[in-house]
């Protein structure tokens, strides 16, 4: 096939992410990728202001995590798990373990992020039927959060903005309140709980769990909230006996300025989800932690048994990568890095706050958000940034950095600039 043939099979027989077969959104094939940069087919270089959603924080093509995947791939590729183990898996736990709250000291490890949440779900749901508490059955949750695309995990996405709203009834019925509605700079005030605590009391003998993302809502709308509101549901949960689900899908390994986002409200889940980063966007994994309370309470019940195993659970491949991309993490400057890349978005991106369309501008880590009053329209606005070679994918109404953090200054300026000058032109086209 040549390029144009290729595009040609591409758009009439293949699904992209949330895109239509009838009217495609245009896509650009990759021929490969290096550091921040992504060469297509036809020669662009792009600077990667995404990570490959999120993931890919050490960059493209690294010499240390090839090296993994080549070391493991001499040794094996897969092997089931069901009745088998092997030390990639069993190192990546002890790290996971080790780096975590001292409560969290069981790792169920999944294939995708969305396949983790549903573990999550099951796992709080097991654990109140093994304690003779089948009634509590229901998640709490707040508006504008997004844990994935599978049943379960679509049950505790907001209702419209998590991209699910055809399957509303469909869905387990779960409790929502309005999302948290504290920026981090403002003061706090018990009023900023209120509703939280008023749905939580008045459903707990329902709730098996409430289910959060630490510090900043990701898909649902790029969200970013104060630690103290997240301080106060760890208390909330632990008063009414409610378990307490992370989804540091997104947000973990860094990305907001702490290892992991929780620990900016210094509490502890007692279920941990995670995936994404922790392959350095190599490959798919994700793992569910849970403390012993939970593990153990799951196994009161006469059968004890958690009723989960995909086929690549743990695959091994997936696994030594995590560990080399963890302990790469671990030995680079990576505090100074974020806080680096944090305060260049925050400077670079305060102009677009005096365009017509911004609604709001704002940083967290290694994440710049502008916000327009109008979703973008992603058939122009996406050619648009590859002709300025970056790769920025906006969605509804937002345009969204989230780099990786071996970037440069030049690199991420170049970004910053790109978002300036498209959300100024969309707002010049509109007004
Ligand atoms: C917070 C959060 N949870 C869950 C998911 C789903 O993960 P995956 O796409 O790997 O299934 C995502 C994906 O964006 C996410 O951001």
């Amino acid at each position: 096939m040549n390029h144009n043939e290729l595009c040609q099979y591409d758009k009439q027989h293949i699904w992209h992410p949330y895109t239509s077969l009838l009217n495609p959104s245009p896509v650009f094939v990759v021929a490969s990728a290096q550091g921040v940069t992504l060469t297509l087919e036809t020669g662009e270089q792009l600077i990667d202001g995404m990570s490959s959603w999120w993931t890919c924080i050490h960059g493209y093509n690294h010499p240390v995590l090839n090296q993994a995947v080549t070391d493991q791939l001499q040794k094996m590729s897969h092997v089931m798990f069901g009745g088998l183990t092997h030390r990639p898996a069993v190192k990546l736990a002890k790290k996971l373990i080790d780096l975590t709250a001292d409560n969290l000291q069981h790792v169920f490890f999944a294939d995708s992020g969305s396949v983790a949440v549903e573990v999550s779900i099951k796992m709080a749901l097991q654990y109140w039927v093994a304690q003779g508490k089948p009634e509590k059955h229901k998640l709490l949750t707040v508006r504008n959060g997004y844990h994935g695309d599978t049943f379960g995990a679509m049950s505790v996405c907001d209702p419209v903005n998590g991209m699910h709203e055809m399957f509303t009834h469909r869905l387990a019925e779960n409790i929502f309140v309005e999302a948290p509605n504290c920026k981090p700079e403002e003061d706090w005030k018990a009023e900023m709980i209120a509703s939280f605590e008023q749905a939580l009391i008045e459903n707990k003998q329902q709730i098996a769990a409430v289910i959060l993302e630490p510090i900043v809502q990701n898909a649902g709308g790029m969200r970013i909230y104060c630690a103290e509101y997240l301080r106060q549901v760890s208390q909330l949960c632990k008063q009414h006996n409610i378990l307490l689900i992370l989804d540091e899908i997104a947000t973990g390994f860094g990305r907001t300025g702490s290892f992991f986002a929780y620990q900016q409200a210094d509490i502890e889940p007692d279920i941990l989800v995670l995936g994404k980063t922790l392959t350095g966007g190599y490959m798919t994994l994700a793992a569910t932690l849970a403390s012993t309370q939970v593990a153990k309470g799951i196994s009161a019940d006469k059968q004890g048994v958690l009723m989960h195993g995909p086929t690549f659970m743990a695959n091994p491949l997936a696994c030594s990568v995590a560990n080399a991309s963890i302990d790469l993490l671990l030995q680079s400057n990576w505090q100074q890095k974020i806080a680096s890349i944090e305060q260049q978005l925050k400077t670079e991106l305060a102009p677009c706050a005096d365009l017509n369309m911004v609604k709001d501008v704002r940083c967290k880590g290694a994440i710049g958000i502008v916000e327009l009053h109008h979703p973008v329209d992603i058939f122009w606005m996406q050619p648009r940034f590859v002709e300025l070679g970056v790769w920025i994918r906006p969605f509804n109404k937002l345009v969204y950095l989230m780099p990786p953090y071996i970037i440069s200054k030049q690199e991420l300026h170049k970004l910053t600039q790109a978002v300036y000058q498209v959300v100024k032109e969309f707002s010049d086209n509109i007004a």
